[in-house]
């Protein structure tokens, strides 16, 4: 069944918390709209939302801002507050920025507003945000949401949230020209505090599912390491993919994603022709299962065996999958014996970022200290780490 909840669009209701960082201040003008989306984890289910699959992100207490002005003109200013540069344009040329990326993320959405049917005049746009640049934590899909959001409610368009994420992923995958699944904008969109997001990738049916694992934090490991390899692996792991689909689909026509194939076909219809095809094929099979068992683990409150599975996941994305990189490998493994980590894996796209953990709270100082002194010693990388909050979605701040 199609969850109801809020999909309104003027996002979830701002927390209390929630504040327009002073940093916007001065852009801030009478007509101007503010609108705020978050980073996101994933727990379980990774790379399966390209391939139909489930998947139960959530979105965090970091998050993007940008702050909307009209202009009476067709000039587009924009402005990224943190890195101090500008970029303007018109809002009839529309064309990628050659050499800096964060004015994509911006015109692709103008872009996608502009092929259904708005005519998007100028304005005036400032962004910042404190979601970690590069570190798997979707701090694009965030600012892509975040102007959706702003325009929406600029222009009165009246779309629903589900529309703003289509028109979101859209943007990134057509103007920024990453093949990404839905997962990032649907969980910087829809989440929910305290809350994880079981999504069915392909009915987008969902449940908010309650994350209440007493005593246990998430926490983020970040290596550090840009994801430079990640957009064009990426795109290439999504074409292995269509190829095991293609290949299946020869003697079981009704298989139309990797959400419908079976080990068993995986057997007699991939492996026979390219067994880089078929590990890439198994770990999505096997993931997918995986995470339908972890919802059960979640649900009877079990979390050793919930941990479990992220492990399992995450062996699946270094060696069947390979999108993991030595550092990400070295701090799973690291924490693999820890008795106070109850799971740990690789988070994301992969080929750096973060892994996300599952951690006995009095424990997590320590580990943190400790991690750190190992990883610089076997990586020379300094390790940064960060306790997630669960927090509510994209919305409007003023
Ligand atoms: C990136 C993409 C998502 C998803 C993950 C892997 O974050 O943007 O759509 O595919 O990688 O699970």
């Amino acid at each position: 069944m199609m969850n109801k909840e809020a999909v309104d669009a003027r996002g979830s209701a701002p927390a209390p918390g929630y504040k327009v960082p002073a940093s916007l201040s001065p852009f801030i003008k009478e007509n101007s709209v503010v609108a705020r989306s978050p980073g996101r984890i994933n727990l379980i289910g990774e790379h399966t939302d390209y391939n139909n699959g489930f998947v139960l992100p959530a979105a965090i207490d970091k998050a993007a801002y940008i702050v909307i002005t009209p202009r009476h003109d067709k000039e587009l200013h924009l402005r990224s507050i943190d890195l101090q540069e500008t970029y303007s344009t018109t809002a009839d040329k529309l064309e990628k920025s050659p050499d800096m990326s964060w004015p994509n993320y911006i015109l692709g959405v103008i872009e996608q507003f502009a092929l259904a049917g708005i005519a998007i005049n100028g304005f005036d746009a400032a962004l910042t945000g404190d979601i970690p640049i590069g570190a798997g934590l979707s701090s694009s899909a965030a600012v892509e949401c975040a102007v959706a959001l702003a325009i929406n409610e600029l222009y009165a368009c009246g779309f629903d949230k589900f529309t703003l994420v289509k028109l979101s992923q859209k943007a990134e995958n057509d103007f920024v020209g990453v093949q990404c699944g839905i997962m990032d904008q649907f969980a910087s969109m829809f989440g929910k505090h305290n809350h994880v997001i079981r999504l069915d990738c392909r009915s987008l049916d969902f449940d908010y599912v309650p994350f209440n694992m007493e005593g246990i934090k998430i926490l983020l490991l970040d290596t550090n390491v840009k994801h430079s390899l990640g957009s064009s692996e990426y795109n290439v792991r999504r074409k292995q993919c269509e190829t095991g689909v293609a290949w299946i689909q020869r003697h079981v026509p009704s298989v139309k994603s990797l959400r419908d194939a079976t080990p068993e076909m995986l057997d007699k219809y991939v492996l026979p022709d390219d067994m880089l095809i078929y590990q890439r094929c198994k770990y999505v099979v096997e993931e997918n299962n995986r995470l339908l068992a972890a919802c059960k683990h979640l649900e009877q409150g079990n979390i050793p065996a919930f941990g479990a599975r992220m492990f399992e996941t995450h062996h699946g994305l270094s060696k069947l999958y390979e999108v993991s990189c030595p550092e990400l490998d070295f701090l799973v493994t690291h924490v693999q014996d820890n008795p106070a980590v109850l799971g740990a894996r690789m988070m994301g796209g992969g080929f750096g970022g973060c892994t996300i953990n599952l951690v006995k709270e009095e424990a997590i100082d320590e580990l943190i200290a400790e991690t750190s002194i190992a990883y610089k010693k076997a990586m020379n990388k300094v390790l940064r780490a960060h306790v997630a909050k669960i927090e509510n979605g994209s919305c409007i701040l003023r």
